[in-house]
């Protein structure tokens, strides 16, 4: 009888422990999805989206509505500008419906990165259109609403927490009818005896007794092992990637007011984005454009007088007093990678903000793409170049046509007097 006892003790153990373990897992699981998808949308999408109300973008609850096909909307969001290039009609027709307002390339985000953003923005659509309309409706969320994979969850935690009581009551069975036993023999229980008078003098009893269960010890430390495994994991691959670098720049300027309010086209100020390598930062000349009359008793724009050696009494400029202004640089790629921006820009037709986000948003730039090679790689696998109507492949086909013919094939006719292939 007692070795029965002692195996069931085991056995109902070991259950516990794996249904312990199946639960976290199970919860851990039930909780990435949509929390992931709400994660990924607030850093990444609330720039020109809302789901109730169109922004720059669509309302994205109902356009998820009426929009379906998940394989379409997994294309569009990891690279909207291929689908256009490639004239799929209902990219097309969205793109004219925003008048070409464009929308950022999302490269990096892996196809489950996607479902989940989905998973997430028709889930809260749902919760919005059940909240009592007129006030106060988000909080009374009903929970079992979420779908039916939260039904499968709930019945396999309700299996367990039955299972579990069915062990506890025929464990305290087992031990009474162990008592009677033992009882009937005549035999002292030493055992229960000692943890009688022990327990409320030891008020660490449980604790050690706890410690000396070796499969719960086994269990935290491997839960411990796979917390700081991740942890690691995630830390070594984001050592210097510096998506969000937002430093504090020595004049105030913003881009919300400038590029945004004011409409003034990126490329008067970063025109190098166009026809070289480096987009380049304006020099504060370009500013003076308008700042000789606009704000001229801004401090923030004395910054740009002191800077020049202009006086705006005299309207004189002094150029012993001139000295540069040191803009923090942002984006920085490491030297042994060569990117250039007209390659881009020019040729690819590629929108400024696929790859720096909504700049005509922000007040203070900051960096939106994390810059690693996988970013740049995805975007490369991903986007179909096209190649019609455009003079750089336009010659590419002719020397290919020239070497297929055997004929004489110069530097010169692939680019190699081109500044830019010398310098940057
Ligand atoms: C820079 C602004 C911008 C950002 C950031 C942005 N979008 Fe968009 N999105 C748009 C615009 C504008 C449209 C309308 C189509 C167009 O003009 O290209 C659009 C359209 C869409 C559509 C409708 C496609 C269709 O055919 O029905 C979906 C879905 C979408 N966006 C999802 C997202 C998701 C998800 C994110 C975040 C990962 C995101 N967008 C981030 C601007 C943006
Ligand atoms: C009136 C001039 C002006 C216009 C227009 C302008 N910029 Fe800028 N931009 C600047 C200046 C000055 C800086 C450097 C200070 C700063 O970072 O805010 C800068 C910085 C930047 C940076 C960060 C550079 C770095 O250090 O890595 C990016 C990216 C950028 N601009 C993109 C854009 C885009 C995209 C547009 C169009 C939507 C635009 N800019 C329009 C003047 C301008
Ligand atoms: C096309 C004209 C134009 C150009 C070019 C321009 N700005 Fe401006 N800027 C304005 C106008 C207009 C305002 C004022 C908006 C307002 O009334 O608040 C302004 C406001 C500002 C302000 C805010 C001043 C304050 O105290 O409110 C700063 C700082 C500034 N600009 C810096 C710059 C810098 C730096 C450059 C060059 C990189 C630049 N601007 C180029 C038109 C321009
Ligand atoms: C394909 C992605 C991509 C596109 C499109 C793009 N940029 Fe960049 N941009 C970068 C990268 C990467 C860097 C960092 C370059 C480096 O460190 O060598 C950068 C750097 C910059 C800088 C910092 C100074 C410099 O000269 O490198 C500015 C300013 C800038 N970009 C503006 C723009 C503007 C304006 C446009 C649109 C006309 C644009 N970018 C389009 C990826 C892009
Ligand atoms: C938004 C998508 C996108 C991103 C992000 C991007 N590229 Fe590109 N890249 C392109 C496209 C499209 C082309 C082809 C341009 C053409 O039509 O020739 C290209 C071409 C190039 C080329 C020329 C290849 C050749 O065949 O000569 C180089 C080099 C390059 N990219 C480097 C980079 C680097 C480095 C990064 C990351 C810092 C990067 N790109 C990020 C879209 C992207
Ligand atoms: C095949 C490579 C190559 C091409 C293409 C090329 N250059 Fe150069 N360039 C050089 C070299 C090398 C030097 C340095 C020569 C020296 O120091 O004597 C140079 C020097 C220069 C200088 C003088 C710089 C100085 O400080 O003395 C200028 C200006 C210049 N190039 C402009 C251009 C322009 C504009 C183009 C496009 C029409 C161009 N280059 C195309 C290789 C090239």
């Amino acid at each position: 009888m007692r070795n029965i006892s002692l195996i069931f003790k085991q056995f109902s153990r070991s259950v516990l422990l794996v249904a312990g373990l199946g639960l976290y897992t199970l919860n851990a699981n039930a909780q990435t999805d949509a929390a992931k998808g709400e994660a990924i949308f607030k850093a990444k999408c609330t720039a020109c989206h809302k789901i109730d109300q169109r922004v720059i973008g669509p309302a994205l609850g109902p356009q998820l509505t009426s929009e379906t096909d998940d394989a379409y909307l997994t294309k569009w969001i990891q690279n909207n500008q291929a689908l256009i290039a490639a004239k799929n009609p209902k990219a097309l027709k969205i793109y004219n419906e925003y008048n070409q307002a464009g929308m950022t390339v999302f490269a990096e985000l892996s196809d489950a990165d996607v479902g989940n953003i989905l998973t997430y923005i028709r889930g809260e659509w749902k919760t919005m259109q059940e909240a009592p309309k007129g006030g106060g409706g988000t909080s009374t969320a009903a929970p079992q609403e979420t779908g039916p994979s939260n039904l499968v969850i709930w019945g396999l935690i309700g299996v367990i927490v039955i299972a579990f009581i069915v062990i506890l009551v025929l464990n305290k069975v087992i031990a009474t009818l162990e008592r009677l036993l033992l009882r009937n023999k005549g035999l002292l229980v030493e055992e229960e005896e000692t943890e009688a008078t022990k327990e409320p003098v030891d008020k660490f009893a449980t604790v050690k007794r706890l410690a000396k269960n070796k499969k719960l010890v086994f269990f935290i430390v491997l839960c411990g092992t796979i917390a700081m495994g991740s942890w690691s994991w995630t830390t070594i691959w984001n050592t210097n990637v510096h998506s969000g670098y937002q430093p504090v720049q020595p004049i105030k300027y913003s881009h919300e007011l400038h590029a945004g309010a004011m409409k003034i086209d990126c490329q008067y100020c970063h025109s190098g984005a166009y026809k070289s390598k480096n987009a380049s930062i304006p020099s504060l000349n370009v500013c003076m454009n308008c700042h000789k009359v606009v704000k001229t008793e801004s401090p923030e724009i004395h910054k740009i007088y002191d800077a020049l050696g202009y006086d705006p009494k005299t309207a004189k400029y002094d150029s012993t007093k001139a000295h540069p202004i040191q803009w923090v640089r942002i984006h920085n790629l490491p030297d042994f990678a060569y990117f250039n921006h007209s390659q881009h820009v020019k040729v690819a037709g590629l929108k400024c903000q696929q790859c720096h986000g909504p700049v005509q948003t922000m007040k203070e730039v900051y960096q939106y793409s994390p810059l690693t090679m996988k970013w740049c790689i995805q975007c490369h696998k991903r986007t179909e170049v096209n190649y019609k109507g455009s003079g750089y492949y336009d010659n590419m086909i002719e020397v290919h046509d020239r070497i297929k013919r055997g004929e004489k094939v110069t530097e010169a006719a692939l680019g190699g007097i081109e500044c830019g292939k010398c310098h940057y």
